[in-house]
């Protein structure tokens, strides 16, 4: 690991999965050792683990430890169950497609293996892994060079090691900018109503010792109009073939805020977020999670007894406000279908 990289939330130990428990960040650094395809879905549903590649990874473990049950149960039908299992993963949160994706590749990896599977599928599922944080370590280079020398940059939710295999998306091209002496300063939205920045970046940075100012989400059109910000940099759970881009709730106003403001806006992904088979931004499929989550804050009830919330996780932001969409395979500046298709096809 590099300078500015000091944290692991998922692991293989042995023969079974470690997860960084993310619900009891920052205050308690507390692992889970999972064993089965069925608790990782449910750690998954529960944010044990989260964040769109993070998701898949997990997930592709899961399969690992699916096989081995099926394999040792059902020596001639293995295939079959470790399906139903693969199916039960992929409904476990709707919106990060990263998570269908490294389910699909670990279900056409099992189509061609002869014998036990557990072990060319442990292959497969480590290179996921790594292969998340080579294109994350690549996209901080790519995403860093397109900022100029300034003091600030604002990020929302949690988009660093804890949300990938290590390092992070847009997380990551801060901490390379940083690194790189291209920025002094990180702005971290607080992201209701879960509070990933609050709980989870502004750990990171500190961890990292990288300066940064935690903000109510509310504050940062204030913090543009002060000129404080050059860029906005956030990462994505699904990018339709059009450019369109689901993030977390609260991303498609950052955007509208950044163009107002003449702020740049750059989202921050793997080719693994992007959906060519989902046409535009309308036909993502948008979690909404419990009411709870916006009417108490630590289980303590905030709001009036009797009031109703409405809690959509994610929004879309039109690809006609992205400046800038960095992923591994390159830059695509002002994005588009045909430039997308053409990135994909590269
Ligand atoms: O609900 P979460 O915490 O899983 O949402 C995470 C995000 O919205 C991230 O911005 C996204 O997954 C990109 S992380 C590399």
């Amino acid at each position: 690991m590099s300078q500015h990289d000091s944290i692991r939330a998922v692991e293989w130990k042995d023969n079974h999965l470690v997860l960084l428990d993310q619900r009891k960040l920052p205050h308690n650094e507390q692992f889970i050792a999972l064993y089965s395809a069925d608790d990782t879905a449910e750690a998954i549903r529960n944010m044990v683990v989260r964040g769109a590649p993070a998701i898949g990874i997990a997930a592709a473990y899961a399969v690992v430890m699916a096989a081995r049950k099926s394999y040792k149960q059902y020596p001639q039908d293995w295939r079959q169950r470790l399906l139903a299992e693969i199916e039960m993963l992929k409904n476990s949160r709707p919106t990060a497609v990263n998570l269908m994706w490294a389910l699909n590749r670990m279900c056409e990896a099992a189509d061609d293996i002869q014998g036990d599977p557990e072990y060319p599928l442990l292959e497969l599922a480590k290179k996921i892994h790594q292969d998340d944080i080579d294109a994350n370590y690549r996209m901080g280079e790519l995403g860093s060079a397109l900022i100029a020398p300034s003091h600030g940059v604002l990020t929302h939710c949690n988009t660093g090691s804890l949300a990938t295999g290590g390092y992070g998306t847009a997380l990551g091209v801060i901490r390379s900018a940083y690194s790189k002496g291209i920025i002094e300063h990180v702005y971290a939205d607080e992201t209701r109503p879960w509070w990933q920045g609050s709980r989870l970046t502004a750990w990171e940075l500190v961890k990292d010792k990288i300066p940064a100012h935690l903000l109510c989400d509310s504050a940062a059109a204030h913090l543009m109009k002060l000129g404080k910000v050059s860029w906005v940099i956030v990462g994505s759970d699904r990018i339709a073939a059009n450019g369109d881009v689901a993030n977390k709730i609260g991303t498609y106003s950052l955007a509208v805020n950044a163009r107002y403001h003449g702020v740049k806006f750059m989202v921050v992904a793997p080719t693994s977020t992007i959906d060519l088979a989902t046409l535009c931004g309308n036909d993502i499929p948008i979690e909404e999670r419990p009411q709870d989550e916006v009417l108490n804050v630590s289980n303590q009830r905030i709001a009036a007894y009797h009031t109703q919330a409405w809690n959509p996780a994610f929004d879309v932001t039109p690809a006609s406000l992205v400046d800038a969409l960095v992923t591994e395979k390159g830059v695509i500046e002002n994005p588009t279908a045909e430039k997308i298709a053409a990135l994909m096809a590269s």
